[in-house]
Parts: structure tokens; C-alpha cells; sequence
């Protein structure tokens, strides 16, 4: 496995300035590998230490023990921060904390522009990264006047006109109405399938889950399951018992099973539930 990201029995708590502790322990011994063009989706109540997970693997945030490894480099070695930030973009929940210009390619153009690339690299490097998103024909426009959708999708060409290996989102359509978050989510899984980009995706929302490669559940600071959507999916108790929701398909089979059939939970969509109930017949 090539691995982008690797956190290595990394455990941690936040201080103030003068390294007093403000937090207890918010991550506990958790170990992660990310392999490189992979698509891993992180669920998890509020709490449980997603965000600094986030934080931790783009160095904005270091361990209180054990390591974390971007392509090899420990974010602890301060010369490697700038290496660290060129091969992981970020993406937050709120896209108006993300956008800095008042033009939509003037704001695409800020990360690359810090970068020190040349001026006609960068023109092209922003035109290429708001086809990507969908967002070229708005490329003049205030940011203001853009959608949530649109504005997150702005904040994405931002950062992919960086041309990073890898992307972690947390919770980037957390803020937005349903098409906002569909559009979001179809750009998202372009930068993986079509780009090759590491996706890291932090979320709350099964149906965004269930698109990744890899599931990774978090709880009090602990990696609780980590596999396959379908293998996570049909699970219910155990995600119930951290406080998620479960796919109505899997909920289903799971209240028939529960009122005795002799039914298993094997089903995350409705077109694999319905195969479940029929086999029932056959
Ligand atoms: N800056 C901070 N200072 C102190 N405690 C914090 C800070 N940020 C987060 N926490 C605490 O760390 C825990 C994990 O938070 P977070 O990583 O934001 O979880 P999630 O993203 O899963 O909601 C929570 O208990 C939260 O209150
Ligand atoms: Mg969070």
C-alpha cells in the first residue's frame, strides 16, 4: 500500500500558550494509514475528534505523543510545514471563512499566488480548477452573490488549483441545502475518480458516507470501526450505540429481523434490500 497519510499510535489534548492542558484527552492511541488515491469518509458525533484528526494531518495541530507522517514527512519538523500544506489542501464547513477575494478567480488564484508560482501558470492553473468544479461561467463574479454550493465549490477550486495529492473536507456541506450539498459531493467524487486526489471526508451524513472506499468510525477519541460502507452500514447497533444513524435500508431489515424473520442485515441500498425481503419468497 502506498501510504499519504499515517497517524501512528497518536494520542492528544489541547493547551493554552503556556502549555497548560484546556482539554482532556481528545484523541486516544488512534492509528490510521491513508493510502494514496483512496476516498475515506470519517463519521462520528459531534465530540469525538474528528476536526482534530483533520487538524493533525495537515500539521496545523501536532501530537502530544506518537507521530503523524504526511508522504513520509513528521509534521513535527517545523522546515517541512510549507511541504506539508502543498501536498494536503483543507477544506472547512464554512465557506465564507474560506474566501478572502472579492472576485471569484482572484480567490482561486490567492493559494497559488502564495505558493510563489508564475503569474501565466497560475492563470491556468485557475482556469483548469473552476472548469473542475463547475464554476468557470462565474469566474468574474462577487462571491457574494454565489449560492452555498457554488461558494463551497469556489473554496475547493481554491485549494485544488494548489494541485495538492490530497483533500480533507470536514464537514463541507454541513452549511448547505440539499442541491448544495449534491453538487459538492459530485465534485468531491471527481477530485478522487477523475483527478486520482486523496480524499479524506469528514461528515455527518451516512448517504455521503456510503460513497467512499473506506469507512472510519470515531468515538470519545478512539477509531472504532474502520472498513468497507457496506460492512460499517450493516452494523446498526453498533452505530447506533455512538449516536449515528444507520441507512433506512439497513434499518429496515434490521426491524424485520428484530420482529422474527429470518432475515440478516446485509443491505445499505434499497435495491440490495429488496433482493433481502424476496430471497425470503424464494
Ligand atoms: N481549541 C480547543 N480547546 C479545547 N478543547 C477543544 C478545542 N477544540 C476542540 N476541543 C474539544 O476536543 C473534543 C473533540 O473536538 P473535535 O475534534 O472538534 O470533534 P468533532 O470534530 O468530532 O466534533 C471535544 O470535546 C471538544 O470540546
Ligand atoms: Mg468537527
Amino acid at each position: 500500500m502506498n501510504v499519504q497519510l499515517k497517524a501512528d499510535h497518536v494520542w492528544f489534548h489541547y493547551t493554552d500558550e503556556e502549555g497548560n492542558r484546556t482539554s482532556d484527552d481528545v484523541l486516544k492511541d488512534v492509528s490510521l494509514e491513508i493510502e494514496k488515491g483512496s476516498f475515506t469518509a470519517v463519521l462520528g458525533h459531534n465530540g469525538s475528534g474528528k476536526s482534530t484528526l483533520a487538524r493533525l494531518m495537515n500539521g496545523i495541530l501536532v501530537p502530544g505523543s506518537g507521530t503523524v507522517l504526511v508522504e513520509g514527512m513528521d509534521t513535527r519538523d517545523e522546515d517541512l510545514l510549507y511541504d506539508i500544506r502543498r501536498h494536503v489542501g483543507m477544506v472547512f464547513q464554512n465557506p465564507d471563512n474560506q474566501i478572502v477575494a472579492t472576485i471569484v478567480e482572484e480567490d482561486v488564484a490567492f493559494g497559488p499566488e502564495n505558493l510563489g508560482i508564475d503569474p501565466a501558470e497560475i492563470r491556468r492553473r485557475v482556469d483548469d480548477a473552476l472548469r473542475a468544479v463547475d464554476m468557470y461561467d462565474y469566474r468574474l463574479h462577487a462571491p457574494s452573490q454565489l449560492s452555498g454550493g457554488q461558494k463551497q465549490r469556489v473554496a475547493i477550486a481554491g485549494i485544488i488549483a494548489m494541485r495538492p495529492d490530497c483533500i480533507i473536507l470536514d464537514e463541507p456541506t454541513a452549511m448547505l441545502d440539499p442541491r448544495g450539498r449534491r453538487e459538492v459531493m459530485k465534485t468531491i467524487r471527481m477530485l478522487n475518480r477523475e483527478f486520482g486526489i486523496t480524499v479524506v471526508l469528514i461528515t455527518h451524513y451516512m448517504d455521503e458516507a456510503v460513497q467512499a472506499d473506506r469507512v472510519v468510525v470515531m468515538d470519545d477519541g478512539k477509531i472504532i470501526l474502520d472498513n468497507v460502507p457496506q460492512a460499517v452500514f450493516t452494523k446498526p447497533e453498533l452505530l447506533q450505540a455512538v449516536g449515528l444513524d444507520v441507512p433506512q435500508a439497513a434499518e429496515l431489515l434490521q426491524s424485520l429481523g428484530e420482529a422474527g424473520l429470518p432475515i440478516t442485515v446485509s443491505a445499505i441500498d434499497e435495491a440490495s434490500c429488496v433482493d433481502a425481503i424476496m430471497n425470503l419468497f424464494a
